[in-house]
């Protein structure tokens, strides 16, 4: 007997041109799960309500998301990709998860604390029960593992705790899930802070790489990298952050390892270095960006795929929402 294969989930908020950073922290490796694992790729426009959006933008930044996906790699044939907005289980399931969710432990997530300060004129409790909702995000599908940065490990760690509680209270529901989170190109910082994420709210626009910047941008980026005075390419992420950082992606981009990279560079100036790990950019991104072009203008694609997403999606959460529902005790007839 074939032996099912074990569920992945993994979301990702269409708030923004997607950085090098969410492109090779985790979007670049999920269609490598796809043989191996049954996955669920969703686009969380209802977690990104949580900051307020312009509406326009959080339409247009949906479809761009979906089909960064599909460039990426994404196989609809594969993979499930839909919106989450579409599978309205996931705000069913929601609501039952935050009753058996801790005031407590909620408080203690920092990625609330930290969105809390940036966003101190807009504390909603949709911010607070962010990770409820991503609970369920990933507790609808009996998912086994779930690839994210290391700043959502907490959250798929109370996704678990939570899980259990569940199952310990009403009987075996959940699978207990686990994060997945990528060795090498986990953490991509700032081009001009190194020491800091790469992120696309920094207001210095050198500090990172968007997935659409063209060839000329992305090597100005890079020859404007922050570095250090030593003038030697070597790995040391505590003395040398900016060196380590870029050698991090060039290690992504071409599957050499750090020594092999000292090697490469052994006696060369950083300006050979940082133009090689450009080019290296370059080219990996380019065959994604011309797909990315070619999806977003075929709309009537696009909505079909995602349509055949979310109506997949619904069916196997459908059955999930009532198994939780006759748990709990709501009547159902
Ligand atoms: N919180 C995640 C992030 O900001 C996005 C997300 C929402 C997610 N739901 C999820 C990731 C479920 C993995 C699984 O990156």
């Amino acid at each position: 007997m074939e032996t099912q294969k074990k569920r992945v989930f993994s979301g990702i908020q269409p708030t923004g041109a997607f950085t090098l950073g969410n492109y090779l922290g985790a979007v670049r490796n999920w269609p490598l799960l796809q043989d191996e694992y049954d996955c669920i790729y969703c686009v969380v426009d209802q977690h990104a309500i949580t900051v307020r959006q312009t509406p326009a933008d959080l339409r247009k930044k949906t479809y761009e998301a979906a089909a960064m996906l599909l460039a990426s790699g994404i196989d609809p044939q594969k993979s499930l990709l839909f919106v989450q907005s579409h599978v309205p289980q996931h705000a069913q399931l929601s609501w039952v998860l935050s009753c058996n969710a801790q005031f407590g432990e909620l408080s203690r997530m920092t990625q609330f604390k930290d969105k809390s300060a940036k966003h101190a004129d807009n504390i909603n409790t949709g911010l607070f029960t962010y990770p409820v909702l991503m609970a369920a995000d990933i507790l609808l599908y009996g998912t086994h593992y779930v690839p994210v940065g290391g700043d959502q490990k907490q959250h798929v760690e109370l996704a678990r705790d939570i899980a259990q509680r569940f199952n310990n209270a009403y009987s075996e529901t959940f699978v207990l899930p686990e994060p997945m989170i990528p060795k090498v190109g986990a953490r991509i910082m700032s081009l001009q802070e190194p020491t800091k994420k790469m992120s696309k709210s920094d207001s210095n626009e050198k500090s990172f790489v968007l997935m659409t910047d063209s060839a000329d941008v992305i090597m100005k980026k890079f020859k404007s990298a922050v570095t250090d005075s030593d003038g030697i390419v070597r790995y040391d992420v505590e003395n040398k952050p900016g060196i380590s950082n870029l050698m991090g992606i060039y290690s992504v981009m071409t599957g050499k390892t750090m020594a092999d990279i000292e090697k490469e560079f052994d006696g060369q100036g950083y300006g050979t270095f940082k133009t090689a790990v450009a080019e290296s950019v370059i080219t990996a991104l380019k065959p994604v960006q011309d797909e990315y072009n070619r999806i977003l203008a075929d709309k009537a694609y696009l909505e079909s795929t995602l349509k055949d997403g979310a109506q997949k999606a619904q069916y196997v959460a459908n059955k999930l929402v009532n198994k939780v529902y006759r748990k709990v005790g709501f009547a159902q007839f």
